[in-house]
């Protein structure tokens, strides 16, 4: 790791004196803070958010879909029990007789192969097919669901063909629109025991793939209703992308994005948005590499695979929902592409490890992210600006960073697709800031040929991860003090302490203290994982989790929000002594940061006390000039073993209060808090 010498000391000093009381009996201990107060330029992205479908965060989570294998694509290979017809059943009422089959040829588009077939043999009052979503489908009394869904007609004969009639025989012509007096189609939300919550009739479809619409208002609210599609007429019918999105999505976009957690998402203020992923990314196996171009275009011509965590995604939630969805909570997109190899552990059972792209697969590999940032970025008139124009978009989503492999084996086969994407994006587009890779580990041998690397290659990032206890946190304070100011920028682009008590999410809050005092060389970071589906997790802890109806952001959740509210774009030096909040024999349990918000003027002081006891603290901020007394001060606070779960969402939260500021003011800084005061300066 690059070192250089600790920043120079600068002209004004603002002294903060915080006498410390170590319980109600114990000896009081002086702390020093002081406030250097040229002010240093600090990233204007720092904290942003990461999102990757793992605990599946997008189908039956983010994405707002809420039939779940709408495509008949689940497989066996994603999980053992798992077959095209998971999550749906047959269904025959009053004397119906039919059955359900999968079929493959003559699909609505190559990518998206399989397809449901139902004979209906004896119609009886209605022989259909029952989606139970992902636990259940909540409705909510009168609001409205946009059901879509393909469909076409196939040959009746003697024998089921599902797919086409004898050769050159003309078909015979097709089943008549109503047969009965009941209407051919129906689709309806039904509750478990069979109670109609709402339905619209379809006509029949035609001979050739055939999309149907309806909008179905849910009479009463049930958390976990069901869709039926009900034929009434003796026929074959093939089905294929049955979908159901509530008519209110996230900024009211179609093929969107669940409005209460994208909400909660928003409500983080992220200033960036990294995705798709993660180890996702690079994949289980080349085969699973996540690519781009099979995400994007009409729902029913993307091409789902398998998702590395055990599950199926749809890619329903696409690049060009995830760009949109930057653009409408104000956060810069930060997607990250596979550097060409996949995951060093792929394939456990079968131990296939990383395996790279051959050198005559990487020009079209590299020309696929080349095309991504066209995607981004260029006009409309361009050959991938105009896709992007053809989805409701003909503005460019600003692409600024690109992630270049995640937590790759720092290997030979590694290094040489890495290089070759790294040049041919810096040659093309100087104007991307590319983030390069250091392994899983903030230390370690592939960490320190990770850096190696990105030094020989003058790389602008990298990007670090890790996972680690509380005390590491606080003890790794200084991380980033001494890094080189000259050179490669980090991205913390995956970091969590093991836990969501309240105790971890305080460690979060003073490392993150010194992620602000070091955001000259550290540009971006982000928490990781960012949601998770409750009782359906391969990863803990995480930041949100949900169910599917409630959303409960975690303690660790507030720390990332207070801080990304209260960034600022000036940082003043801020010291405590003796040392702070590392952890160590002696040391003060208070980490402290500084920071303006160039854009209100504000300045804005965070206190974090890790300790079991209350700090008081004497605050000078002379060097500022007038600080208006008005201010604010949040407190996020508890015993530091408490948790904000599904059952007690509300636990620890932060609470807002008015604050009397000044150039010199008391405070006592609570026990087991982070404490935000924001203040005007004049
Ligand atoms: O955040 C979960 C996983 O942790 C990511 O996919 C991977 O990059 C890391 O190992």
């Amino acid at each position: 790791m690059p070192q250089t010498p600790r920043l120079p000391r600068i002209l004004h000093r603002f002294l903060v004196t915080a006498c410390v009381a170590a319980c109600a009996v114990a000896a009081e201990a002086d702390v020093s803070v002081k406030i250097e107060n040229q002010g240093k330029a600090i990233s204007p992205d720092l904290f942003g958010i990461f999102f990757e479908d793992i605990n599946y965060a997008a189908d039956g989570g983010l994405y707002a879909e809420l039939i779940q294998n709408r495509s008949f694509d689940y497989q066996a290979t994603e999980q053992l029990t798992w077959n095209p017809l998971t999550a749906w059943e047959l269904t025959t009422r009053g004397g119906g007789e039919g059955v359900l089959a999968i079929d493959a040829a003559d699909p609505i588009h190559p990518n998206n192969p399989n397809y449901l077939v139902l004979q209906v043999r004896e119609p009886g009052d209605g022989v259909g097919v029952v989606n139970t979503g992902f636990d259940g489908i909540p409705v909510k009394a009168g609001e409205s669901y946009n059901l879509s869904l393909f469909a076409k007609q196939l040959y009746l004969g003697d024998r089921w063909r599902p797919t086409a009639g004898p050769a050159g025989a003309t078909p015979p012509p097709p089943v008549p629109q109503h047969e009965g007096k009941r209407p051919p189609l129906i689709v309806r939300l039904e509750s478990k025991d069979g109670e109609n919550l709402g339905e619209a009739s379809l006509e029949l479809p035609a001979r050739e793939w055939t999309r149907l619409t309806a909008t179905l208002t849910a009479s009463r609210t049930d958390d976990a209703a069901r869709l039926v599609v009900l034929a009434n007429v003796k026929s074959g019918l093939a089905f294929d992308m049955i979908s159901l999105f509530p008519k209110k999505t996230f900024h009211g976009r179609p093929n969107g994005l669940r409005a209460d957690l994208a909400q909660v998402i928003a409500d983080l203020k992220p200033h960036f948005v990294r995705f798709p992923g993660g180890c996702l990314v690079h994949g289980n196996g080349l085969g699973n590499t996540y690519q781009w171009k099979n995400t994007i275009g009409p729902i029913e011509q993307r091409k789902g695979q398998a998702d590395l965590w055990g599950y199926h995604q749809s890619v329903g939630l696409g690049y060009f929902e995830f760009f949109e969805f930057c653009e409408d909570i104000g956060a810069k997109p930060l997607p990250v592409v596979s550097a060409g190899v996949s995951c060093q552990n792929s394939g456990r059972s079968r131990g296939t490890g990383q395996q790279g792209f051959s050198l005559e697969e990487m020009p079209a590999y590299i020309q696929d992210i080349l095309d991504l940032i066209e995607y981004a970025n260029a006009p409309a008139s361009s050959t991938w600006g105009a896709k992007r124009a053809a989805a409701g978009h003909p503005e460019s989503f600003h692409l600024q960073y690109l992630g270049v492999g995640n937590e790759d084996a720092q290997t030979p086969v590694f290094r040489e697709r890495f290089k070759m994407i790294y040049d041919a994006v810096k040659a093309k587009h100087p104007e991307i800031t590319v983030i390069g890779t250091v392994g899983p580990s903030p230390d370690g041998t592939g960490f320190d040929a990770g850096w190696k690397f990105a030094n020989e290659l003058a790389l602008p990032f990298v990007d670090e991860h890790y996972y680690m206890k509380p005390e590491w946190f606080l003890a790794n304070q200084h991380r980033y003090d001494t890094y080189d100011r000259t050179k490669t920028k980090v991205y913390v682009g995956e970091y969590a302490s093991k836990g969501n008590a309240l105790a971890n999410a305080l460690a979060e809050a003073a490392y993150m203290t010194s992620l602000e005092r070091n955001g000259d060389v550290v540009g971006l970071a982000s928490y990781a994982p960012l949601l998770a589906r409750d009782g359906h997790t391969q990863w803990n802890p995480n930041l949100i989790y949900f169910n599917a109806t409630g959303v409960f952001p975690t303690v660790n959740y507030y720390v990332q929000q207070l801080f990304a509210i209260n960034a600022g774009s000036l940082y003043f030096s801020a010291e405590v002594s003796p040392a702070a909040g590392d952890g160590s024999a002696g040391s003060t349990p208070l980490a402290v940061s500084c920071v303006k918000d160039a854009a209100t003027g504000d300045l804005i002081l965070k206190l974090v006390n890790v300790g079991p006891s209350a700090l008081p603290a004497q605050v000078n901020l002379s060097g500022f000039g007038k600080i208006d007394p008005a201010a604010s001060c949040t407190v996020l606070t508890g015993d530091p073993a408490a948790k904000n779960t599904p059952a007690a969402p509300r636990t620890v939260v932060p609470a807002t209060t008015a604050f009397t500021a000044g150039p010199s003011f008391h405070y006592d800084v609570p026990a087991n808090a982070l404490v935000i005061i924001r203040m005007k300066s004049r």
